[in-house]
């Protein structure tokens, strides 16, 4: 990358990459040890590294007992709102800590001991961060799962953790409908090879079912309020630093999530870190990551990183819009005094398009805000300039991944406020060092120009352990491409000033509002509709969710179904299979898929064609009349999509038949 000369920024970053002991071992003093580590960094080989070596600590001990220790018992640590209920809960430090700590002897009393996996599904209610945080006080490994997956997802990653409890709750809330869980939950438990034992449930009295409803011969289902007011409270237990804390599991390229699994003492390090330095938050400072637990920004920035700051976390049942209005962000601002708030660029869009002109900020008091933070997917200049412009205090654009756990590129706030640049996270975050290289794995000479965004090893602290089940995994995933480097799957380029821009994906990962989808786990569902002879699943463009996933099928010789009864069954086959969060609604029905003459669908051209951008018909195209067929199906889809009324929310288009 460019030297820039950036001042104080310039200087912390230098010393990270020069020092990296000395850097991360004076960070590493925040925390309380049990026993301090030996040395920062132990570099076995160039891709085989520990950080905090010797060192032992408990994560929860960490954002809990360490605070109310030093006489922050009364300070709040969490909010609860629920825009879905209306119901607002406030837990100090000193209560948090109490319902952790009995919750963590709950767990316990049902045989989970340090390194046994518990599953946590469960919304957004505050007792999904003291599930997560009980987990960590006993060295047990959670895995939190995203309510808006489907039960065979669910399956999924109960067979890869092999989890002895599952902690779960009646239900979620959705504008206009509940989410049952646990017919969800005996549904994947079915359809698992049977690891799991006992099931906790907490009831919420706005959604039907308890532990009651489900007993089973060869699983407990048990009540949580029963089995927390019954347990003795735990002590946290001293963990090795590379302990693993929690899998999350994220799309790879193939159908097979990948768990990426995080330790304990480096990320408690970088996130107390990247609090101070990155998002400029003190203790008893408010700070608002508008997310969910079942994604990285939750388990970061919800849960972990406020708490270990001492600072004051906020988890918000709702959405930006509808619950009840454009204003419900603002609202929870103004009542709760949030100095930081964090969310993704397609919030931001939703708020845009229904309220362009901010009529509804003007009805609060939002003047605590100094920032706003927005990752998980591109932030579009035309957002960027419509947020800073209305909000009035910096908005950052940061990019992070499951992987790393916390940013790689930003405006480092608490460091120096640098210039904003639209279309830009700004600059490596201490601790990584980037490089753009070429699919040869050289470093790409002229600046602006895009290639392969890949960070230098080793990884700072915080970022992944390796991906659960699988050491080879992370090697083949991730190492194995740029030798030295771990590869990011994104790619982008320097401007002449080190601000990064990160462009796309170099992989078949796609971004749903925030979310990451793998079209390669859409297509094998596809796949499964007896009709479907073959299918691509592209991210095309999406005004609000940035990219939405779009369909391309072709029927099998003889097929005879009709094609919107067609449509209609793949997208239930979507959301049956993957849930409603994969939010599959667009399927265009062709004679053919435009195809190499060596078979290879043309994906890029296809995608370029629906996204209305210029394209060349490349040389090797098989017959280059099935282009004007997708053309055609494409346009009748446009009007098709602008008829149709959001009442099946389903787009589909067909080919002319020959
Ligand atoms: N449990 C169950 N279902 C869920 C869910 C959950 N936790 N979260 C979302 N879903 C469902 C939704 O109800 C919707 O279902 P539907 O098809 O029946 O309407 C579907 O999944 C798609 O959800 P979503 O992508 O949220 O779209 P939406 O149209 O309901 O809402 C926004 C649009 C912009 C309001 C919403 O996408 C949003 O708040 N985005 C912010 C992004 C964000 O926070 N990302 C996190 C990463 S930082
Ligand atoms: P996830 O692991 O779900 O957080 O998704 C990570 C991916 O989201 C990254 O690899 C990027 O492709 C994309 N992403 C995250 N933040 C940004 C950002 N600020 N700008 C562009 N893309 C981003």
């Amino acid at each position: 990358m460019t030297d820039a000369p950036l001042g104080t920024y310039a200087d912390t970053w230098r010393r990270s990459i020069d020092s990296p002991e000395d850097f991360w071992m004076e960070a590493a003093q925040g925390l309380e040890w049990t026993t301090p580590p030996r040395a920062a960094l132990e570099q076995r080989s160039e891709t085989d590294w520990t950080w905090f070596p010797g060192g032992r600590l408990n994560t929860s001990y960490n954002a809990l007992d360490r605070h109310v220790i030093a006489g922050r018992g009364a300070q709040t640590a969490l909010i609860y709102d629920s825009a879905m209920t209306g119901t607002r809960i406030s837990l100090t430090y000193l209560e948090l800590l109490g319902r952790v700590a009995k919750f963590a002897g709950a767990l316990r009393a049902n045989g989970v001991g340090t390194g046994d996996r518990v599953i946590i599904y469960l919304p957004m209610i505050p007792e999904a961060v003291i599930a997560m945080l009980a987990c960590a006080r006993i060295g047990a490994i959670h895995s939190v799962v995203f309510g808006g997956f489907a039960a065979n997802e669910l399956a999924v990653r109960i067979d890869d953790a092999r989890p002895s409890v599952i902690v779960t709750a009646s239900g979620g809330l959705e504008p206009g409908r509940a989410v049952e869980y646990l017919p969800l939950v005996q549904k994947a438990l079915a359809l698992s090879a049977g690891s799991v034992h006992t099931v906790l449930v907490r009831n919420r009295e706005s959604i039907p079912g308890s532990a009651a409803d489900y007993a089973d011969e060869s699983v407990s289902w048990l009540d949580w309020a029963d089995e927390e007011d019954n347990a003795a409270p735990a002590d946290p237990v001293s963990m090795a630093s590379e302990d693993p804390l929690y899998i999350l599991y994220t799309s790879g390229t193939t159908g097979n999530p990948k768990g990426i699994v995080r330790d304990n003492g480096g990320h408690a390090v970088a996130l107390a870190w990247s609090m101070r330095n990155i998002y400029n938050i003190s203790p008893g400072d408010v700070y608002w990551a508008a997310s969910d637990v079942g994604w990285v920004v939750g388990h970061s920035y919800i849960v972990y990183a406020p708490l270990l700051a001492g600072a004051t976390s906020i988890i918000y049942e709702g959405k930006p819009i509808g619950t009840p209005d454009a204003g419900a962000f603002w609202r929870v601002i103004e009542d709760y005094k949030v100095k930081v708030l964090f969310t993704a660029p397609t919030a931001v869009r939703a708020i845009r398009r229904v309220d362009p002109d901010l009529a509804e900020l003007a009805r609060y008091d939002v003047t605590s805000l100094t920032s706003l933070f927005l990752a998980g997917e591109r932030l579009d200049p035309e957002t960027f300039h419509w947020a800073n412009d209305g909000l009035h205090c910096p908005v950052v654009d940061h990019w992070w991944q499951t992987e790393t756990g916390w940013a790689i590129c930003a405006n480092p706030l608490g460091i120096e406020a640098l210039e904003t640049r639209p279309g830009s996270a700004t600059v490596p975050v201490p601790g990584y060092e980037i490089d753009i290289l070429d699919s040869k794995g050289h470093k790409v000479k002229r600046v602006g120009k895009d290639g392969n965004i890949a960070i230098r090893l080793p990884l700072p602290p915080g970022t992944l352990l390796g991906i659960w089940g699988s050491a080879e995994r992370f090697q083949s995933a991730y190492l194995s491409a740029f030798p030295g480097y771990y590869a990011t799957g994104d790619s982008g380029h320097f401007d002449d000033d080190g601000y990064l821009y990160i462009m796309g994906r170099t992989d078949d990962v796609i971004n749903v509002a925030g979310h990451r989808l793998s079209t390669g786990s859409l297509e094998e569902v596809l796949t499964l509709h007896p009709a479907v002879a073959e299918c691509a699943v592209l991210g095309v463009r999406d005004a609000l969710k940035g990219q939405r996933a779009a369909g391309f099928v072709t029927l099998k010789a003889g097929a005879t179904i009709n094609h919107d009864t067609l449509a209609r069954e793949l997208v239930a086959l979507v959301r049956e299979n993957v849930g409603p969060v994969a939010a599959f609604r667009d399927v265009t029905i062709l004679d053919r898929l435009p195809k190499t003459r060596s078979g290879k669908i043309l994906r890029k051209t296809i995608r370029q064609i629906v996204d209305g951008e210029p394209y060349t018909v490349p040389p090797t195209i098989e017959d280059p009349t099935v282009l004007d067929d997708l053309i055609h199906a494409v346009t009748a889809s446009a009007h098709k999509a602008s008829a149709e009324t959001a009442r099946t929310k389903t787009a589909v288009t067909t080919a002319p038949q020959h």
